[in-house]
């Protein structure tokens, strides 16, 4: 998809205590799937002649844009969504916990909108995406026809019930009762393969720990907290918003289990 991003900058001030201008506040950003008509955002209206141009820097009124062609990412922020998604901040740990490199083979459950599925094939050689829900599956294969992704086979299962053995790298599993789906991990992973947990409430991560199969190694636990910062003019003070908690990542890894003592 040829989408463009068009960035509306804030306007310069001029800053007593610095002696010059300076851009105070945020910029506004647009995604633009359409660039063979006007687009307008809550200021003023750009016509497709300007949008179709290369990346370029443009004036109206006073107010200065930037056009660049929009990109994976980019793209990625339009998903639609159906079910809560991981957020970004956590999917970056989850990848470098499972160690997901190009080579990969990754299973996830579930699937959702399809979001960490859509960046778990980015990275992976291929992802295996289970759903319960056929809605669900709709859009999440929706949005990796939109992101132009055809390394992903998505699974109507219960995963509760029964997966293959895709002999994987890694498993992310985000379902609503995931200690119920530890004898699937341990089906779908290779040896030696790994899995994050992803769990909004802490209760969820104690049942997992508390119902782990043998065949599981248990890691540890963790939570990510991200804190944005405002440094503009003479203002340096964390965001007042920004993202509260979002969950708990559990890390398994599948083992020889079954041992006698
Ligand atoms: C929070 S969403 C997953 C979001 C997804 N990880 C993302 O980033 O877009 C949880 C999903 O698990 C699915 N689900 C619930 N129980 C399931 C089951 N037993 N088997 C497979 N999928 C299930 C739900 O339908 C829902 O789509």
């Amino acid at each position: 998809m040829d989408s463009k991003v068009l960035i509306r900058l804030p306007r310069k001030q001029y800053v007593e205590e610095l002696g010059r201008e300076i851009s105070l506040g945020e910029f506004e950003k647009h995604v633009i799937t359409r660039t063979d008509q006007s687009y307008s955002d809550k200021k003023h209206t750009i016509t497709p002649e300007s949008l179709q141009q290369e990346p370029h820097r443009f004036i109206i009124k006073k107010d200065e844009y930037l056009l660049l062609e929009a990109d994976f990412l980019d793209e990625y922020k339009q998903l639609k969504r159906l079910a809560q998604i991981i957020t970004l901040k956590d999917l970056g740990r989850i990848i470098t916990l499972l160690g997901v490199t190009k080579d990969s083979v990754v299973v996830e459950a579930g699937t959702g909108s399809g979001a960490a599925t859509c960046y778990l094939a980015k990275v992976a050689r291929e992802v295996h995406s289970y759903e319960v829900n056929e809605e669900h599956l709709t859009v999440a294969r929706e949005n990796t026809e939109r992101l132009g992704i055809s390394n992903v086979q998505f699974h109507k299962t219960d995963v509760y019930e029964g997966m293959k053995d895709h002999g994987a790298d890694a498993f992310l599993l985000d379902v609503p009762d995931p200690a119920r789906a530890l004898p699937q991990v341990i089906k779908a992973l290779r040896m030696g393969g790994r899995c994050v947990v992803y769990t909004p409430n802490l209760t969820q991560a104690r049942d997992v720990a508390n119902s782990l199969p043998d065949a599981l190694l248990y890691e540890g636990v963790i939570e990510l907290t991200e804190r944005g910062w405002q440094v503009q003019g003479r203002q340096l003070r964390p965001r007042m918003q920004g993202l509260g908690h979002t969950s708990f990542l559990t890390l398994l890894r599948k083992i020889p289990g079954g041992a006698s003592r």
